[in-house]
């Protein structure tokens, strides 16, 4: 949800940034903007409506003449994608420059404010008003210097934002706040970095400060990094962290497209995820959050799990497998309801937060909501040190490494193994799940990846020939049961968003119920059937889909019989106990998604209108 990044120090300022804005596209692309300081300390501003290639195209002019500057690239809130609505945003004096992640709430009553005093506005978003902002602090009084004046103005404002400020008349300074959306400062030796995320700067440096809420910093060569409060200015010591992510991490390793290059790594990052969690030989499963705070679950009336999207779809698997295995209650809520619904929640409940980015705005305001009232907060988060994994009270990473497609894949099939591990972990403690079984589903679930590898292997080149029949094709059905029916709303969420075809997830038996009457010859309906799992149920929901002559696309396991004579193309999955059949049949469905939105000419990595971090509500 827009990428922001900055540069001080001895290297050509414009390459650093928009190598950086490179790597930070996948947060927004509708837009990109650089501004730097030029030789005589003026800021020169280049923006325009596309990606950051466009934005080469117009401000190559500026390579090589300045070693301080910062750009954006956008997802865009208020107004339209435009060069005009474009960031940087300079202020009427032409003095500041600023670029904004987030939501000004406020930004129309303060527009309205600065109106009346004069200023005049060239773009409808909200950050034009917030460099306004700080223009008028320091008309306001010559003795404000710009900090303070950042200070001020961000004092006014209220929403979400991380914002990075220039003034040409405070040359080789940087200005930074965050408030709910992530910013991190690289330490270099006589550099320093800034990005929403450390990737623009981790081939430079391994040491980082990430910001925190209320945090503003001010950055120079010649003062280094001041971090101070937003609200009252008090001084705060920097925390430096040894950044563990890799270039090689963020890069796409030879595959046309992160998407796939991060479908074909789930054996590795679902390997990953058990790593020194799942001890097989020893018959146990070591998950430190967990165990730390196992009477907190152990006594919990429920499990609330809150997540967005395709986390929320691992909640739904999640919340099978924890009333299978452990027997505790487990409710499943969108993060957007739960915050508004006024929801019942004690200190006897424990609140799981799924959350692939760790900065997901309504999974962040849902788990504050219930931390208030007392609950126990669980994360579960991919990205380290995220503003959810900070705030939570316990939690586990789910490793998968840096996910940087839009669309989640090898971050949902991590999650699919912490909360297979945490079912386990639970079932096992509280006696609900009997050691044989135990031993037996940890020996499978160890055997996953070699699994996940098998299917890659097995049905890449097959999933993609059937996709060439549906590249015309305008809706899908996705269908599955138990375990199965989150996956086929996850199956129906990649391609709607990477494809555009519009697809419906739905629990097979709910077809019936209405979606039936969509069914005819050029109806393609997708449906999970393993063996394990009610197929003979799943068996006469395919017939009913065979006699109104829907095209089905069955994925079942090796060896299937009566699913395969009915339907028109099979996918083949190797059998596992039904907890682990998401896992294993999601991985057709991502490629399936995958290989149709590549065969239309969608951009894969970056779909129209997504941002892989939707750090605003
Ligand atoms: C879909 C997708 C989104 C995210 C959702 C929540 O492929 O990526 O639906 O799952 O925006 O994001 P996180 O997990 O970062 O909270």
């Amino acid at each position: 949800m827009c990428g922001i990044v900055g540069y001080t120090g001895f290297q050509d300022a414009y390459d650093i940034v928009i190598n950086g804005l490179r790597r930070l596209e996948y947060r927004g692309y509708d837009s990109a903007g650089i501004v730097l300081e030029d030789g005589n300390n003026k800021l020169e501003v280049e923006k325009t409506k596309g990606k950051v290639d466009d934005l080469v195209k117009i401000s190559e002019g500026l390579k090589g003449t300045s070693k301080i500057g910062m750009g954006h690239t956008r997802w865009a809130t208020h107004g339209v994608p435009s060069d005009r609505n474009s960031h940087p945003h300079l202020s009427n004096n032409n003095k500041i420059a600023l670029v904004h992640n987030g939501i000004i709430e406020n930004y129309d009553t303060i527009k309205t404010m600065l109106t009346e005093k004069g200023f005049t506005f060239k773009s409808e978003t909200d950050t034009e008003v917030l460099v306004n902002l700080i223009q008028y602090f320091m008309d306001l009084n010559s003795e404000t210097d710009f900090p303070t004046a950042v200070r001020y103005a961000l004092n006014e404002v209220y929403g979400a934002y991380a914002i990075t400020v220039m003034h040409e008349d405070f040359p080789g300074v940087l200005v930074v706040g965050r408030l709910g959306s992530p910013l991190a400062i690289g330490i270099g030796e006589k550099e320093y970095f800034i990005a929403s995320d450390a990737s623009p700067f981790v081939e430079f440096t391994k040491e980082a400060i990430y910001l925190e809420e209320g945090h503003m910093a001010t950055i120079s060569l010649e003062n280094g990094v001041d971090i101070r409060t937003i609200n009252d200015n008090s001084k705060i010591k920097p925390e430096i962290q040894e950044l563990k992510l890799s270039l090689e991490q963020i890069e796409k390793g030879g595959y046309e497209h992160f998407m796939l290059k991060e479908i074909f790594e789930q054996p590795k990052s679902v390997h990953d995820t058990m790593r020194g969690r799942l001890l097989v030989d020893e018959g146990v499963i070591k998950m430190a959050g967990i165990w730390d705070h196992i009477e907190k679950f152990k006594n919990a009336n429920r499990i609330i799990i809150i997540a967005c999207g395709t986390s929320w779809h691992a909640g739904l698997i999640g919340e099978y497998l924890i009333e299978e295995y452990a027997r505790i209650p487990v409710e499943v809520e969108y993060a957007s309801e739960f915050r508004y619904r006024n929801p019942i929640i004690t200190d006897k409940d424990v609140v799981i937060a799924i959350s692939q980015s760790g900065e997901t705005a309504d999974t962040m305001a849902a788990l504050k909501l219930a931390k208030e009232k007392g609950a126990f907060i669980y994360g579960i988060c991919n990205v380290v040190d995220s503003s959810i994994a900070r705030i939570t009270d316990a939690g586990s990473y789910t490793h998968a490494g840096p996910e940087i497609g839009v669309a989640s894949t090898k971050a949902f099939t991590a999650q699919l193994t912490i909360l297979t591990l945490i079912a386990f972990k639970l079932g096992k403690h509280n006696g609900n799940l009997g050691n044989a079984d135990f031993m037996s589903l940890i020996a499978e679930l160890d055997a996953i990846p070699k699994r996940i590898e098998d299917v890659l292997a097995s049905t890449n080149e097959l999933v993609q020939d059937i996709a060439k029949d549906f590249v015309s094709t305008t809706n899908f059905l996705y269908l599955g049961r138990g375990y199965n029916y989150p996956a086929a709303l996850e199956g129906a969420l990649k391609l709607k968003e990477i494809s555009y075809i519009h697809a419906e997830g739905y629990p097979a038996a709910e077809m019936k119920h209405g979606p039936i009457a969509l069914i005819d010859e050029n109806m393609p309906i997708v449906i999970i059937a393993p063996k394990k799992g009610h197929y003979d149920k799943i068996v006469s929901n395919v017939q009913e889909i065979k006699a109104r002559k829907g095209k089905i696309i069955a994925v079942v396991n090796k060896g299937d019989t009566q699913v395969s004579a009915m339907a028109d193309y099979v996918i083949e999955i190797p059998e596992t106990s039904e907890c682990f059949s998401p896992i294993v049949a999601s991985v057709p469905l991502q490629l399936l998604a995958y290989y149709i939105a590549v065969y239309r000419g969608a951009n894969v990595d970056q779909p129209r209108n997504l941002a892989k971090s939707v750090t605003v509500e």
